[in-house]
């Protein structure tokens, strides 16, 4: 098991309560999909953006997020993306999900999903800019510093590894999947524990940026400070926040 296998193991407790399906980042990863009638989800978690439609195969490392998987859910395998226990072209398609920046090894795990498939769909997100997010720019800047400290491939590294070209996704204002960047135009939903918990960069800066991030922002809230700063962001109903999808046919 991988070492982001094991933080899952305890982080991952309570991943369902805030972590789902965002419908409009579903179909965006669906359409890249295209055609491929059997797909390899990898990183798979409890279960989230698995097709319907087509024959699903899951692999995720952490016994805790497996056991979360719904009963009608696909079958998964315990496997990491870097070691994957399938033949060459073994699936139409593998797909990956808010799951890369986990891996030990993302260049060595996104080759492996290139040899077992034939088309790859990766989503992911882009934080080399990471200070375009409020979030990060105004009370969190020890998630660019951490960023900056990890050597973290570019979107642009890892497509170049597989041949993937990269298309940005844009953020719905009522995203339904709770990930860092989804409560954009929603930040009181910082404030609550349970959000908070279900994103593995507030584990990652460590209780006291998050106690000072959250104390700083309930105060701006307030106080009106952050709707005055941030008032570009009322009127739009999805934003560019980095995220990214790759895609190798
Ligand atoms: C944020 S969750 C995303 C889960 C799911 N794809 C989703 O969209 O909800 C990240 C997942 O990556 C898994 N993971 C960590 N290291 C991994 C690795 N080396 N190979 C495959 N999955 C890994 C974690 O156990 C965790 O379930």
């Amino acid at each position: 098991m991988t070492l982001s296998g094991q933080l899952y193991d305890t982080l991952g407790a309570t991943y369902t309560v805030t972590r789902r399906t965002e419908p409009r980042i579903a179909a965006a990863i669906w359409t890249a999909l295209g055609d491929a009638r059997t797909v390899l989800n990898v990183g798979a978690g409890t279960g989230s953006y698995e097709p319907p439609d087509r024959d699903v195969l899951a692999v995720e490392p952490s016994a805790l997020m497996r056991s979360q998987r719904h009963p009608d859910a696909a079958p998964c395998l315990g496997a990491a993306a870097e070691n994957l226990p399938f033949e060459d072209k073994s699936f139409d398609a593998a797909m990956a999900v808010c799951t890369v920046h986990h891996w030990r090894d993302p260049i060595a795990g996104l080759r492996e999903l290139r040899r077992v498939a034939r088309r790859v769909v990766v989503f992911l997100f882009d934080t080399s800019e990471a200070d375009r997010f409020w979030l990060t720019r105004d009370y969190l800047p020890e998630f660019s510093a951490l960023r900056s400290c990890q050597i973290l491939a570019s979107p642009a590294e890892l497509a170049g590894a597989v041949g993937a070209r990269i298309e940005p996704v844009l953020i719905p204002w009522d995203c339904a999947d709770g990930f860092y960047e989804a409560y954009w135009r929603r930040p009181e939903a910082y404030l609550d524990e349970r959000v908070r918990r279900g994103i593995s960069v507030w584990d990652a800066v460590g209780p006291d940026a998050e106690q000072r991030a959250v104390h700083t922002l309930r105060a701006d809230l307030e106080a009106g400070r952050w709707t005055e700063r941030n008032r570009e962001l009322i009127d739009l109903d999805a934003a560019e926040l980095g995220a990214r999808l790759l895609i190798a046919n």
